[in-house]
């Protein structure tokens, strides 16, 4: 296999949104869900996140509990997962969460638009830098070298254009999703897969492996993709 074993994690609305028309990274998860994304962070090598999720919210993407954290110690692992960021253009802010919190290691797949000075500056603050030559990152090739560099097991927390090529391209084994009881509407709220989206031929088929209906009105679904 080479590439690692992946899987999505997103909470969403009832009307399948992940956030709302205003993309500020609005609070869907209930408290135990978040114990619960806590939980996978600290099953996983690595946390992937898209250039927009990066940009606008420059998450933190680190193992809130310090038994979780200590747990992986125990296991000869860093607290924390490996952080990894796709964008074309790295313009995010270099002082946010996503490079300082958490002193793990952090990498960013992009494209030859940005500049050196940018990828200097990212590397000077201990970022592994990969540019792929082309107009937007080979997430095949991308997956390959998390592969290569030790990330068995990688944990995908959006947003919906990073879901929807991760999906469409085949390396996506598993789809987690929290579904609070609420309703965002808006045609431009993000939702778990946006991208150009597929026809009715092309739609990727997937397998309901566990459901369950929890005391805070959310339900949590699980699906298997069959692996290409
Ligand atoms: N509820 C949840 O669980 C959850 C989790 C995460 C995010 N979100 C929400 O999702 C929204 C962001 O989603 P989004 O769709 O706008 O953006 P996104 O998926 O976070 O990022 C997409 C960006 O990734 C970059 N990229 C580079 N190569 C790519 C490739 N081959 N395939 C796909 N993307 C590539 C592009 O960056 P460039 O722009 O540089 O080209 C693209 O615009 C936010 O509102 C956020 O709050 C919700």
């Amino acid at each position: 296999m080479n590439r690692p074993y992946i899987f999505i994690n997103v909470a969403m609305t009832a009307d399948g949104k992940i956030d709302t028309f205003e993309r500020k990274g609005a609070a869907i998860s209930s408290r135990r869900d978040k114990e619960r994304v806590d939980e996978l962070r600290a099953s996983a090598d690595a946390i992937l996140v898209g250039g927009n999720t990066l940009r606008d919210e420059n998450p933190k993407l680190t193992v809130k509990s310090a038994a979780r954290q200590a747990e992986r110690i125990k296991r000869g692992l860093s607290p924390n997962p490996i952080k990894v960021g796709i964008i074309t253009l790295a313009d995010f802010p270099p002082g946010g969460d996503f490079i300082t919190a958490g002193g793990t290691r952090k990498v960013i797949f992009t494209t030859n638009r940005t500049s050196n000075e940018t990828i200097e500056t990212l590397q000077s603050l201990g970022v592994e830098v990969f540019v792929h030559d082309a107009p937007r990152v080979d997430l095949t090739l991308a997956m390959r070298m998390l592969k290569k560099i030790g990330v068995e097991r990688l944990m995908v927390e959006g947003g919906a254009t990073l879901n929807f090529e991760m999906l469409r391209l085949g390396l996506v084994d598993e789809v987690m999703l929290y579904i609070a009881p609420m309703i965002f509407g808006g045609a431009n709220a993000p939702t778990l897969a946006d991208g150009l989206g597929l026809t009715r031929d092309t739609a990727i088929h997937t397998q309901l492996v566990d459901v369950e209906k929890w005391d805070d009105g959310g339900v949590l679904l699980k699906y298997i993709i069959g692996r290409n």
